[in-house]
């Protein structure tokens, strides 16, 4: 069944061509006001480490309710999706959560997982290739909020679902997530499925507690899109010059990460300097959160239906099954 030779990623980007890209995205984002650093550049290796300090943190709990509703609703989740499916998930990171759909799923045709770091993909897809040691896996190497498409040669299947976990749709705002889900939406046949976890709005005091951890990690993650600056930009800054604070908007229903400057004080990056005075913020990061009818405008807008869902017993957080809508 598994062939090694279809399992190699495509070559990942070359060490200039993303620095280029981080760089053109970092003073493109400082220019704007308020200043602007995109969550997608969290994740190197250190910030990959942080954030999976950040899902065992008490007061952090999207990760461990999505993965509970999994567990718990794995059966008729199965039940739902049917045999023979195809699995692609789009930011698959250490693939830590698709096992949890898999071990539920009837004669599952394969999984394609698509990650922008290549190399940290093809060494995590190890675990679970001995967990499902006949499963076809299929690793696209891309940017999931860049057009890609399915690889040649995937396995016949009987449909094909996008798993989308973790409430990573949060990160979009409203309009640009119904793109994003849009374009997920055109990899799909009318059989196809979207698997999706969604963060509900809740008490603003859990939300700015599970962004403002008393352990620190979660400021100690995003100081380091700063050092990260340092590293790969070779950016003068000083990280000591800034501090986190994660604020509620209840307005756009959504948690913002910011970087609040202590002083005045400049950036200088790229040949570029930018300055900051006391109290300016770079805003870092956006965590949408969603009501039952938020969630279904976007999913609408995106050609979806959303036709099933699975929650805990509090109802902080939602797996939610959508289809191509009928009209
Ligand atoms: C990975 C985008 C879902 O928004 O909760 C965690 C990232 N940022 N703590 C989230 C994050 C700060 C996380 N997502």
């Amino acid at each position: 069944m598994r062939d090694d030779t279809q399992d190699q990623p495509a070559a990942p980007d070359s060490g200039t061509d993303s620095t280029q890209r981080f760089l053109d995205d970092v003073l493109d984002g400082l220019a704007r006001s308020p200043a602007q650093l995109w969550p997608k550049y969290f994740y190197d290796e250190a910030g990959s480490q942080l954030f999976d300090r950040i899902c065992e943190l008490p007061e952090y709990y999207p990760t461990r309710t999505e993965m509970a509703i999994l567990e718990r609703s794995g059966p008729a989740l199965g039940e739902r999706l049917g045999p023979r499916v195809l699995l692609i998930e789009p930011g698959s990171g250490s693939s830590a959560k698709v096992g949890l759909v898999l071990q539920h799923l009837q004669s599952p045709a394969g999984y394609v997982p698509v990650e922008i770091s290549g190399e940290h993909m093809h060494a995590s897809l190890g675990p679970l290739r001995e967990q499902f040691p006949a499963l076809p896996v299929h690793p696209v190497c891309a940017d999931f909020t860049q057009p890609f498409s399915l690889p040649e040669g995937i396995p016949e299947h009987r449909s094909a679902v996008i798993f989308f976990p973790g409430s990573t749709i949060g990160n979009f705002p409203p309009e640009e997530a119904a793109r994003l889900l849009g374009r997920f939406r055109g990899l799909l046949d009318t059989h196809g499925g979207l698997l999706l976890g969604v963060d509900r709005r809740k008490d603003a005091e859990i939300l700015k507690a599970a962004y403002n951890d008393a352990a620190g990690v979660t400021a100690e993650f995003n100081l380091n899109l700063l050092r990260r600056m340092q590293r790969e930009l070779g950016a003068k800054l000083d990280p000591k010059g800034f501090r986190h604070q994660a604020v509620w908007n209840d307005a756009e229903s959504r948690i913002e990460m910011h970087l609040v400057s202590q002083g005045r004080q400049h950036i200088a990056v790229g040949g570029r300097s930018f300055q900051f005075d006391p109290d300016d913020r770079i805003v870092t990061e956006y965590s949408y959160k969603y009501s039952d009818g938020g969630i279904r405008d976007v999913a609408a807008r995106a050609g979806f239906d959303v036709t099933d869902g699975w929650t805990d017993e509090r109802r902080w957080f939602n797996v939610l099954y959508l289809t191509p809508s009928t009209v």
